[in-house]
Order: structure tokens, then sequence, then C-alpha cells
């Protein structure tokens, strides 16, 4: 750009003048996040400054146009409408200091990426578990911080469930959820519009229950899952119970034998389609 000026010392003082405004025009450092994210990573280009009219350019360039909208998330999933064989595990109730990092070490022998409901008193006890679930390309999501039945609860005492996790879980990886599961599947409308609408959560269930926290047998377990798995399927599991943990190598091969591919619970939701319209007589 080009500012006519008379002197050395009107442009020394045009430079801090326009050094300050922007400083002090700059975003404060966002206070919480301890590393940066990895799920789904904003990377901003640097922008070519166009100035036609060749106005003093004193402004930073334009803000970045948002991104192209995704298909938008219904308020609750059972399993997703998808076209290949990809399925969601999930795990939850952890994280569990001995059994969720061996846990770990099974998806990652084998590459496959779950997502994890964890409990947020035990986010407050194990961050570096949490940390470790993120940072090994894991999806980390809301399992409430003492794992009530949310529709039991007084208006406040939700919003405290919901924000205590959501913080401990920020303050461990640097992520801010945006999937929950309600502890027991215990929900309703009312719950699932201000999970929605106050905290930007989708509620996720299930399609496969393999009844782990009750039948504490590996064999059942597994031979539960590899049985009932299906394309957009969501399966359900604990990363609490020993004996879910000893399933998981067999039902992990067996799957994959099978060809079935493993995404985490908003990878499956992005791949969500609407249901084909049913046929007319
Ligand atoms: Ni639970």
């Amino acid at each position: 750009m080009r500012i006519p000026m008379k002197s050395a010392f009107a442009r020394t003082f045009l430079f801090f003048t326009v050094a300050i405004c922007l400083t002090s025009h700059a975003p404060a450092k966002a206070q919480i996040p301890s590393r940066p994210a990895p799920q789904a990573p904003v990377v901003v280009e640097p922008q070519p400054v166009i100035n036609p009219t060749n106005t003093p350019l004193l402004a930073v360039a334009a803000p970045m146009p948002a991104p192209a909208p995704t298909t938008p998330r219904k308020p609750a999933y059972n399993s997703c409408n998808v076209e290949s064989n990809t399925v969601a595990m999930t795990f939850d109730d952890g994280p569990h200091p001995k059994l969720t990092p061996r846990l770990l070490d099974i998806l990652k022998e084998r590459g496959i990426k779950a997502t994890f409901f964890v409990i947020g008193k035990c986010v407050a006890e194990y961050p570096d578990i949490a940390k470790r679930i993120v940072a090994e390309g894991h999806e980390i999501a809301n399992h409430t911080w003492n794992h009530p039945q949310l529709p039991k609860l007084s208006p406040t005492a939700f919003a405290a469930e919901i924000t205590q996790t959501n913080d401990a879980i920020q303050q461990a990886t640097g992520i801010l959820p945006v999937t929950m599961r309600p502890p027991y599947g215990a929900i309703n409308a009312g719950i699932t519009k201000r999970l929605n609408e106050e905290y930007g959560l989708s509620v996720i269930l299930w399609s496969v229950d393999p009844q782990d926290w009750k039948i504490r047998k590996s064999d059942h377990v597994s031979s539960h899952i590899i049985k009932n798995a299906a394309p957009g399927a969501i399966i359900l599991a604990h990363d609490i119970h020993a004996s879910t943990i000893d399933a998981m190598p067999a039902a992990l091969d067996a799957l994959q034998a099978k060809g079935y591919k493993f995404a985490t619970v908003s990878e499956l939701i992005a791949m969500d389609r609407p249901a084909a319209p049913k046929a007319t007589p």
C-alpha cells in the first residue's frame, strides 16, 4: 500500500498506531486447552491481500468463510445408515486405570479407532488416560459426571452433570465433546433437546448390546458382537470389565476378517444417509 507521508516521524507514528490497534484487537488466547486438538483441526491458510480501491489496510484480512455445511445431525442415533461395511465400537464408564490402557493397546495393534464415553469424575482422576485416548485418534465423549439416570435429575443437577464432565474432558484433552451417551440409555425428548441445543451434544444410544456389564464371559461378549454387527451399527461395551477387554481381540479380528471397517461415532454420523423412501405399491 502507498501512504503519502511528509516525514519519517509521521510514518513511524502511523506504524506504531496500526501495530497497537491490531494488537489490542487480537483474540485472547484460549486458557483451557493444554494440547492441540487432533480432531478436525482447523487450518487457516494465509489469505492474499487484495485491495483494488487502494484504501488504507488497517484491518486484518476478512474472516474465513464458514466451512461447507455437512449433513445436519439428528437429535439422537441408535445406528447409522451407511453404504460401507463400517461400524462404531463404543466403550462406556472409563477411563479405568488398568483396563483402558490395555484396550488402547489392543485397538492400536489393529489400527482401530473407537469412541470412549467417559465418566467425568474418572477423567478428573485419570487425565493422562483421557489424553492418551485422544492422542491415539479415538473420539472422547460425555457420559456424565456421576452416571445418574438423567430424567430423574433437577434441571440444575442435570446441567452440573453435563458441564462438569465437558470441563474435565476439555481440561485433560483440549477437546470439547460433540456426542454423549445417557447412562442406562435413560433419556426423553426434553433432555435430548437440551443436550442438542444448549450443549451441542448428539445423543448416542446403540444397536448392538452384548450385555457385557451383566454377563462377564468374554466368549459370550465376542460372539454376540460378531453375530449382531451390521453396517452402520453402534456397538455398546464397557472398558471397566476385564471380560470385555478379553473379548476384544477375538471380536475385532473376526469383524475385520468379515471386511468391517471401524469409525468413531462422529465419523459414522458423517457417513449417515437418509433412509431410502419406502416403495409405493
Ligand atoms: Ni454407563
